[in-house]
């Protein structure tokens, strides 16, 4: 029989529901809380966020259902998205693994995180906001925040890492193409990016900093409202559209994974992938290994407390229960920068805790992973994120490792986005000509 390549869903077959893992967790997720000192950020958050990605956040309903509106705009930007076997990749490596990819670099701005955007903007614009502010680290949430504004009549302000926004133009260019407004953080627009501005007008940033920026500026206007692109329950929830796609992708050609993995900054395309998956490893113990991959620079899960931190740098979010490297950490820049961030999401930390996640990190200077990344697009012909290359390194480790065990595993990736706007990266770390 021929070896299918590419698994395919109709438009109808798209979920009409996310899936919300707080109700079936090994124990309840530790709730948001106050610190010892200062205001309530508790009293705070009703104005932060969106009321009903608030509600959302909170939720214990195990499935959620996405509004008929929201539905379309997610066929509008592509979905649902192909799942592919890696076939030329297999046999390049002559492994007796089968390796899948779940193709988010099919997104219109290049990466997963439209499935929170348009989300999000759906519910600011039904609840009467004329603006929306965010932060932006690998620029691929920023994009996608002002394409989901422009699609929802929407302005949108973002505030950009500044040792990302220097060398990313052409993404610059393209937030700006869909009408957004971009600042380099720390700005002098904020009272909190104002201090450090004042000290270092070159400083890298950070997207502790940068969120911080968001939310002040969304606090003083009326009209505004804040959003946040990973890291919350709510972001997640919207990010399970990957997962279940995935997941009925399988069933369509009768394959269960034995692994899955990601790569892992905040958590969101990690989470959206993998939690319907680990859904039925605690309802059903299925055994499937799950595996998130980070840079050495930001190992938050691997390497992090878990303990109650801040979100952001200036400490305007609640505390919440998450593996941190903590909120005031410097991390080296890399071009992999989506991934830099000091705290994993807190229903990923739990599931951490409880030894459901392992983890896998890769060297700072990215070669590793690159090198890994140039093998993919060779074999399989798509140029991922700096940030999914992680996540193909690792699928290519383990096949490597099925090829000297001589087992047969099916390994399930996620590629969280494309690097048409990275090259300049790939092109530094690879010295290409
Ligand atoms: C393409 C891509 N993948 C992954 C990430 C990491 O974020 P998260 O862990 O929330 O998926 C980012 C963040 O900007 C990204 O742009």
């Amino acid at each position: 029989m021929k070896t299918i390549r590419q698994i395919n869903l109709s438009p109808e077959e798209l979920p009409d529901k996310w899936y919300n893992i707080l109700p079936i967790l090994p124990e309840p997720l530790p709730p948001p809380k106050d610190p010892e000192k200062g205001e309530s950020r508790l009293k705070n958050l009703s104005k932060i966020l969106i009321n009903e990605c608030l509600k959302q956040e909170m939720s214990q309903e195990e499935w959620i259902p996405i509004p008929e509106e929201l539905r379309e705009l997610y066929l509008q930007a592509g979905r649902p998205r192909p799942l592919f076997r890696a076939i030329n990749l297999e046999k390049r490596l002559e492994t007796p693994a089968q390796i899948y990819y779940k193709a988010e670099f099919f997104s219109p701005t290049g990466s997963h995180k439209v499935n929170t955007a348009l989300a999000q903007c759906y519910y600011a614009k039904k609840e009467g906001y004329k603006r929306v502010t965010t932060e932006t680290g690998a620029g691929q949430w920023g994009t996608a925040l002002a394409y989901g504004a422009a699609l929802l009549g929407l302005k949108c302000t973002i505030y950009w890492v500044r040792a990302v926004y220097k060398w990313k133009k052409e993404r610059r260019s393209l937030m700006q193409l869909l009408g957004a407004e971009v600042y380099p953080s720390p700005s002098p627009k904020t009272e909190v990016g104002k201090k450090l501005y004042k000290k270092n007008p070159n400083h890298p940033g950070s997207l502790a900093i940068a969120i911080s920026e968001g939310i002040e500026d969304a606090l003083k206007n009326e009209d505004t409202i804040y959003c946040l692109g990973s890291v919350l329950n709510h972001v997640l929830l919207h990010q399970t559209i990957i997962g279940l796609e995935t997941k009925k992708q399988l069933e369509k050609i009768g394959v269960e994974p034995d692994i899955m993995a990601a790569c892992l900054g905040g958590g969101s395309n990690f989470g959206g992938f993998t939690l319907p998956f680990i859904g039925d490893v605690l309802k059903y113990k299925k055994k499937i290994r799950f595996v998130a991959c980070q840079s050495e620079v930001a190992p938050n899960l691997s390497k992090g407390k878990y303990e109650y931190d801040f979100a952001d740098y200036g400490e305007f979010t609640p505390l919440l229960k998450m593996y941190t490297l903590g909120h005031k950490i410097r991390m080296k820049p890399i071009k992999a920068d989506g991934l830099r961030y000091h705290a994993a999401a807190p229903i990923i930390s739990l599931l951490r805790h409880h030894n459901l996640i392992e983890t896998v990190t890769y060297p700072k200077d990215e070669r590793y992973v690159f090198e890994r990344a140039k093998m993919f697009i060779e074999c399989e012909g798509f140029l991922p994120a700096p940030e999914s290359s992680y996540a193909i390194a690792f699928a290519i480790d383990e096949a490597l490792k099925a090829k000297e065990e001589g087992t047969k595993k099916v390994i399930v990736i996620n590629i969280s986005g494309h690097g048409f706007l990275d090259l300049a990266g790939y092109r530094e770390v690879l010295k290409l000509k």
